[in-house]
């Protein structure tokens, strides 16, 4: 982190949306409270809803209730906030927020810093990019940077146009795409606990290394987001980005320094190497699912079909098992076993490292299997690590039996458990973009991507295939048994299991 009490002015684009209200405005007043903003902090909020300042502020302060406060702090901090009613299209508009940074850039010598914040409809990232730009609004004395949400396209192809517009206005060093996965307190720590750890780093590689499997399964449905999710599914919502992430911090190389640029020409060169699969071949190293009625949190739940805003005969996918191949030397021959899904049996995010078993076993049995050794990265809703090695327990004998080595980082505050977006913003506001999604990964990640959307299209499955609160459909499990694999679940304790 390279310094703290980053002066600036954040514009958030969408400042009455679920975004800004459910993560924006809670990250701003964690940042606050910590220190961490400079006094002279301001954020300019516009969308289109006609709302004064007073009635903007008072949802921000709802927006912030859940924390410990005193009315005077709730109070200072509100008065940072502005709010200009805002049609996007409409350039006069472009001139009156201009001229409102301006004065707050004065009144709180901001030095001319201003974020752009657009966490709002993608169809409307490269016009506001270009009218920021002719309009004079990143013009400034000092830093201009543009921070996107996704989803960055539907395709490489609209990918690209999205970004030749955005390019017209701002330097890729400028623009920040957020994943949000990489504000992750779990994910953060993978370099640290590679690249810290003598033991793992040695044994990071397709001599010792079976499998890899990185699953995060999530309880909700789609909720009342079915008309996005239908025209992307679990491959565009989550695959593309936040899952081939992960993967790539799990499998680059170290790199020469943690600085941004050699972090993500190590992440590149990951989804570079990346076996290319033909359309043909999909089915081979891809499972989809869509899930159907069922029982979650002992509630019964409908099926995706019967959504707000999804077709009735709807062939999107809320579920995707995936083997992937990474053609280097280091991970030759090793499967990366990717899962994600709606509606599944637990909320849960977590990295498993298979190690391959030892080349003989003193202790076998027959009937008894030792137990691989695993490396569990728990990311959520449990922060921390397990290692799974084998001990004797019992006082006579020496039968090895699976004991774990577990660390939970416990965080009772909710104060002070970061949070993905508090992070990320911070680093934002700090220049630091490496938990940042760089262009060439976002167009590589596409490539990959596009393949398996292509083949899909052109068939239909034979969707529902999994009831909610299971764990997937049946094809997900054969993925791995042709392997001789299978997925490690996590189980009510937080540890996995068969
Ligand atoms: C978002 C997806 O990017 O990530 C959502 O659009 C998904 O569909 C969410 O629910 C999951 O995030 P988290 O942090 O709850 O795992």
């Amino acid at each position: 982190m390279t310094s703290i009490n980053q002066k600036s002015i954040i514009v958030i684009f969408g400042a009455t949306g679920d975004l800004a209200n459910r993560k924006l405005y809670p990250s701003i007043y964690r940042l606050f409270r910590k220190g961490k903003l400079s006094e002279n902090f301001s954020v300019v909020g516009v969308a289109r809803r006609p709302l004064t300042n007073e009635e903007f502020r008072n949802n921000v302060k709802k927006s912030i209730h859940q924390y410990e406060h005193d009315e005077i702090e709730y109070d200072q901090f509100a008065e940072h906030f502005h709010y200009i009613p805002f049609d996007v299209t409409d350039l006069a508009h472009y001139q009156e927020l201009n001229d409102l940074l301006s004065q707050l850039d004065e009144k709180h010598r901001t030095e001319g810093n201003r974020i752009f914040y657009l966490a709002m409809a993608p169809e409307f990232f490269g016009t506001i990019a270009a009218n920021l730009k002719s309009e004079g609004l990143t013009d400034t004395s000092g830093w201009t940077r543009l921070v996107i949400e996704k989803p960055f396209g539907h395709n490489l192809e609209s990918a690209q146009v999205l970004n030749d517009q955005i390019r017209h206005s701002f330097r890729e060093e400028q623009i920040y795409r957020i994943d949000h996965y990489l504000g992750k307190e779990m994910v953060q720590n993978i370099e640290v606990i590679r690249f810290a750890n003598a033991i793992f780093e040695s044994l990071w590689n397709n001599q010792f290394i079976a499998n890899i499997q990185i699953t995060s399964s999530e309880t909700l449905g789609v909720e009342d987001r079915g008309k996005y999710y239908e025209s992307s599914g679990a491959l565009r919502d989550m695959f593309q980005n936040h899952m081939l992430q992960m993967m790539a911090l799990i499998a680059m190389e170290p790199p020469i320094k943690l600085t941004p640029e050699e972090i993500r020409s190590e992440k590149v060169k990951v989804l570079r190497a990346l076996k290319p699969i033909t359309e043909d071949d999909v089915n081979n190293y891809f499972v989809r699912g869509q899930y159907d009625r069922g029982i979650v949190e002992e509630k019964a739940v409908n099926a995706y079909r019967e959504s707000n805003g999804v077709e009735p005969e709807s062939n999107t996918e809320t579920f995707i098992a995936a083997k992937l191949l990474i053609n280097n030397f280091r991970w030759a021959g090793v499967p990366f076993y990717i899962r994600t899904g709606k509606r599944m049996s637990t909320k849960s995010t977590e990295i498993v490292i298979q190690f391959k078993d030892l080349p003989m076993n003193l202790y076998d049995d027959k009937d008894k299997q030792m137990h691989p050794n695993l490396l569990v990265i728990h990311i959520q809703p449990g922060e921390g690590i397990t290692l799974h090695v084998n001990a004797k327990k019992e006082e006579h004998g020496t039968t090895p039996t699976p004991i774990m080595l577990n660390y939970q980082n416990i965080e009772n505050d909710k104060m002070n458990t970061t949070e993905a977006y508090e992070v990320l913003l911070y680093d934002c506001m700090c220049g630091d973009s490496t938990n940042f999604t760089h262009w060439d990964e976002v167009a590589l990640s596409w490539k990959y991507v596009d393949i398996i959307a292509k083949a899909w299209e052109r068939k239909a499955d034979n969707f529902p295939n999994y009831l909610s609160g299971s764990t997937g459909p049946k094809d997900s499990e054969r993925l791995l048994s042709r392997d001789g694999f299978h997925w490690w679940n996590v189980t009510e304790k937080g540890y996995t299991e068969r």
